[in-house]
């Protein structure tokens, strides 16, 4: 049988995430809690504007135009890495920006990629299926899914999809 992780038994696991307003960061917190894991934020050089009708309409704009950031992040030891949680915002139906120009920054050749999403009522949108997009030649786990209202007391949920996806 193939072997999907360099470390099946004990794999390495990096969080890596954007975070506008904070959700995020939260769920990005508890997962590297429970799983003892390396965190990184993705951090654009600019940063989105702090009000928040004007974030969307910068927002709807790069989206719109598959607008790549300038992202000050950099993960040197990535290959380094059996498993990846990439998290993000739902923005406008799709994920962040500044996130997607981490996965084309990066290759992810044989590991294995979650994507995990905080969203205003929209859920997993195409934020699953634009990520499939830009990153190819992964294995590509289960996405988490949480309500960035609920995100403070998501300790639960987070810990039943880690079980789910077998890394807990
Ligand atoms: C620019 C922008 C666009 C958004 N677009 C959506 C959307 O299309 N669907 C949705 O469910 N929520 C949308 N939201 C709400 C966020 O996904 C939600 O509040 C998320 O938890 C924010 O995460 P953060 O606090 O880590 O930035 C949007 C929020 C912002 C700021």
């Amino acid at each position: 049988m193939a072997t999907v992780c360099a470390n099946s038994q004990n794999p390495k696991v990096l969080v890596v995430y954007y975070s506008w307003g904070g959700n995020t960061r939260v769920v990005a917190e508890k997962v590297k809690t429970q799983l003892g894991s390396d965190l990184v934020e993705i951090v654009p050089v600019t940063a989105y504007p702090t009000d928040y009708s004007e974030c969307v309409a910068q927002a709807r704009k790069e989206t719109k135009e598959n607008f790549r950031p300038e992202i000050k992040t950099k993960v040197d030891n990535l290959g380094d890495y059996d498993v990846i949680l990439v998290g993000t915002p739902n923005w406008c139906s799709t994920i962040a920006p500044p996130v997607a120009t981490f996965l084309e920054q990066n290759r992810f050749n044989g590991k294995k990629i979650v994507l995990f999403v905080t969203h205003g009522g929209g859920g997993l949108s195409r934020c699953e299926s634009d990520m499939r997009n830009i990153v190819s030649n992964a294995y590509f786990l289960k996405s988490g899914v949480f309500s960035g209202s609920k995100v403070s007391s998501s300790d639960d949920d987070i810990a039943k999809w880690l079980k789910e996806i077998g890394l807990k």
